[in-house]
């Protein structure tokens, strides 16, 4: 179930068949307790005069911190990681419940930076997935392809890949709540946006690998954000494609106006 603020307009929404649009800042490795505080103090006008869901991914340490501040202004809060199992001998990691009890509403899961940068495997997201949502968080599951595999037209190979191990264990009456984030790894904090056409062409593409063989209603509530260097300039050319719910947002997420400029595109 989604949990936080506006978890009941959520589950409307899918219940409706509609994909409500969803926001989130991913801010990586940004920001202390202290910088974090003061940006959400700075966008709370906002996050309260939009019918879009709004969240940000902080570190840990920043969303322990948050977790008042951004219920009372409707911000939802995310984790960009965590540990599949529920507790136990992993150094470093952490766990879903430990998430919940502080009220995040989601995780990123898959981020290519985690793959790429820390050995996140295909393997771990086929467990980290289904384990977010017994949890109770929504998962939002990132795919993506390198410039070489691009290059060599191995596009479609890769995400096919990443999107069936990231849903291998989801149970289908709960596929509705998970988000899945098309971020092309060559437009990541390159400045390269993929165009709307670019982008719509390929969530497009991802959301009939979703449906396919699967419960429509469940299938088709599966949200699809677009993330690799969103800007306020481009965001709403992205969010006028049909099958784009959503942006992840990185470097643009860090300051509260251009964060604020890319909600109200929503
Ligand atoms: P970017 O990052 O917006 O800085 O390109 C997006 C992401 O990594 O989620």
């Amino acid at each position: 179930m989604y949990r936080g603020i506006g978890a009941e307009h959520a589950d409307v929404a899918i219940l409706r068949g509609m994909r409500l649009p969803l926001i989130v800042g991913n801010w990586k490795m940004h920001k202390t307790v202290a910088e974090a505080r003061a940006f959400v103090a700075a966008v709370a006008p906002l996050a309260a005069g939009t019918t879009a869901e709004v969240g940000i991914a902080p570190p840990y340490t920043a969303v322990a911190a948050l977790r008042r501040l951004a219920r009372d202004v409707g911000l939802r809060l995310y984790a960009q990681n965590m540990h599949q199992e529920p507790s136990g001998p992993f150094t470093g990691e952490i766990s879903a419940p430990m998430l919940v009890e502080l009220d995040v509403s989601g995780v990123i899961l898959g981020h290519s930076e985690r793959r790429r940068l820390f050995g996140e495997s295909d393997r771990a997201l086929r467990q980290k997935v289904p384990a977010a949502l017994a949890a109770g968080l929504q998962p939002i599951l990132c795919v993506g392809e390198t410039d070489d595999e691009r290059a060599s037209a191995e596009t479609e190979r890769t995400l096919r890949g990443q999107l069936t191990a990231g849903l291998a264990e989801v149970d289908t009456r709960r596929l509705g709540e998970v988000v899945v984030a098309y971020e092309p790894v060559w437009a990541i904090g390159t400045g390269q946006v993929a165009t709307p056409d670019q982008a719509q062409e390929t969530i497009e593409w991802l959301r009939s690998v979703i449906t396919k063989g699967r419960p429509d209603a469940e299938a088709r509530g599966v949200r699809i954000l677009y993330g690799g260097s969103v800007t306020p300039e481009n965001a709403a050319g992205l969010l006028a494609q049909a099958d784009i719910d959503g942006l992840l947002v990185g470097g643009a997420s860090l300051d509260p106006e251009s964060f604020s400029a890319i909600v109200a595109a929503a």
